[in-house]
């Protein structure tokens, strides 16, 4: 146990998806693992571990934003061993030619800060995902009927953001889309030596003003989950 994580040592396995919301780490596992099993409810912050294609899995929610993924990764990784962890979650598009529905794959992530911005002092450190993880994850998502764009995103501090200045410079420096937790999850999976990617179906156009409509939100985010469990064991 640690002291956000009720598991038992042994409980989590060495591969861990991490969806922001831990209703859907729910969903995920009771969906995809077989013999899911609850392994954590400290603070409602589900997570499950069964096993994908005889692979052991665990799914848990990291909560919203980099503080929150940032005290599970880092008890994940530091008192449980994990080595793979996936970022499954969603973003908001800033390009034109992505659509919602689409899946962007992160290969490093711009920020204002990150819970490490205080350790890196006049650094502007990129983070960086797991190339093997990375690639993987590509071909699997290449074999779906899902639309895929890998590159640069945006790891916001906020939700509601009053810089509309900001996000027009990401646009014209070909940043991908928005969330909140990458940039955190590959900053500590690079400080210890893990693997680590994230994966984000984009659920909102920023330039459009798009949603995506809610009947499609559960095949979208399914389709995500399989790229993942496909990468983690590739
Ligand atoms: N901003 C930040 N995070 C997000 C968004 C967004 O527009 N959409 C989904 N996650």
């Amino acid at each position: 146990m640690t002291i956000h994580i009720g598991a038992k040592p042994g409980q989590i396995a060495e591969t861990v998806l991490m969806p922001g919301d831990p209703y859907r780490a729910k969903w995920a596992a009771e969906t995809f693992l077989e013999g899911a099993e609850l392994v954590n409810e400290v603070r409602g912050m589900l997570g499950f571990t069964g096993t994908w294609k005889g692979n052991r899995v665990t799914i848990q929610g990291s909560g919203m934003g980099m503080p929150s993924l940032s005290i599970y990764a880092n008890e994940l990784i530091r008192d449980y061993g994990a080595k793979t962890l996936i970022r499954i979650g969603s973003c908001g598009a800033m390009q034109n030619r992505i659509k919602v529905r689409d899946v962007i794959i992160a290969m490093t992530c711009t920020t204002v800060a990150t819970p490490s911005s205080t350790i890196m002092r006049e650094l502007n450190y990129s983070p960086c995902a797991d190339y093997g993880l990375l690639e993987a994850a590509v071909a699997a998502a290449r074999k779906t009927d899902v639309g895929v764009h890998v590159g640069g995103i945006y790891s916001s501090d906020t939700f509601y953001d009053e810089r509309p200045d900001l996000n027009e410079q990401m646009q014209r420096h070909g940043v991908l889309g928005v969330e909140m937790e990458a940039a955190e999850l590959y900053t500590l999976a690079q400080r210890h030596g893990v693997r680590a990617l994230g994966i984000m179906t984009v659920s909102d156009h920023l330039l459009t003003g798009e949603d995506l409509p809610s009947d499609q939100r559960e095949k979208t985010f399914g389709d995500m989950v399989e790229i993942a469990l496909e990468a983690a064991f590739a």
